[in-house]
């Protein structure tokens, strides 16, 4: 994740590519409940900053850094869109019960789109992060763009060209990677993963 921009606008073809790819992410029953709110211009994209800094005067080093970034894509999930169509007759869950739900499969969907927009960016040359919405400034940002009540922001994601310095540290300079064998256990569940 890239949370240093360089002041230097990105190719439109790219995030339109970007776009693209995410609603070829996999969806649960093909619901594609999902929508993504773009911010391309730099008053949009202040508007976002406005709605969801404390102070966009003092920023800190994130904030400064993440600031720069000329794009920000809010992607947004529907639980009611998946209600909706696992009732269809195909699927036939009339009682749209959500204990039906193994899991939330509006995030899911709403999150493997948001990492293909981010290896659409980086496969191009540009830096991304996928960040979350501070829940106490969710408010501000559907009133700010006017994200309907069916709609859930799951995150957002800055994208531009990386500025030349790192930024804001992330916790990998913190944490180490772990390794396959701590997280795959192959054949049954062992404690340090498999061997
Ligand atoms: C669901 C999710 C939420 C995240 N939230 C933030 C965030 O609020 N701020 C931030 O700077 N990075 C955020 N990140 C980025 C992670 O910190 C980053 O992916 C992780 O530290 C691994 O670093 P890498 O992606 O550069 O390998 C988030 C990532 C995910 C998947």
């Amino acid at each position: 994740m890239v949370r240093n921009y360089a002041d230097e606008p990105v190719d439109a073809a790219v995030i339109d590519r970007a776009l693209r790819n995410a609603t070829r992410a996999p969806s649960a029953g093909f619901s594609q409940g999902w929508g993504f709110l773009l911010l391309d211009t730099p008053d949009d994209v202040r508007r976002y900053w406005v709605a969801t800094a404390d102070s966009i005067d003092d920023p800190d080093q994130w904030l400064r850094g993440m600031m720069r970034a000329p794009v920000v894509v809010v992607p947004c999930s529907s639980k009611s869109a998946y209600l909706e169509r696992y009732a269809e007759p195909d699927k036939g869950w009339v009682d749209e019960d959500e204990a039906r739900w193994p899991v939330p499969f509006w995030h899911m969907d709403a999150a493997m789109a948001s990492l293909l927009i981010l290896q659409t960016a980086v496969d191009a040359g540009l830096g991304g992060c996928f960040f979350g919405i501070p829940p106490e400034k969710e408010a501000a940002v559907r009133e700010a763009f006017s994200i309907p009540d069916r709609f859930d922001p799951v995150g957002a994601i800055t994208l531009g060209h990386a500025a030349g310095q790192p930024g804001a540290p992330g916790s990998p300079r913190r944490r180490r990677r772990k390794g396959t064998s701590e997280v795959v256990h192959r054949g049954r569940w062992s404690e340090g993963g498999h061997t």
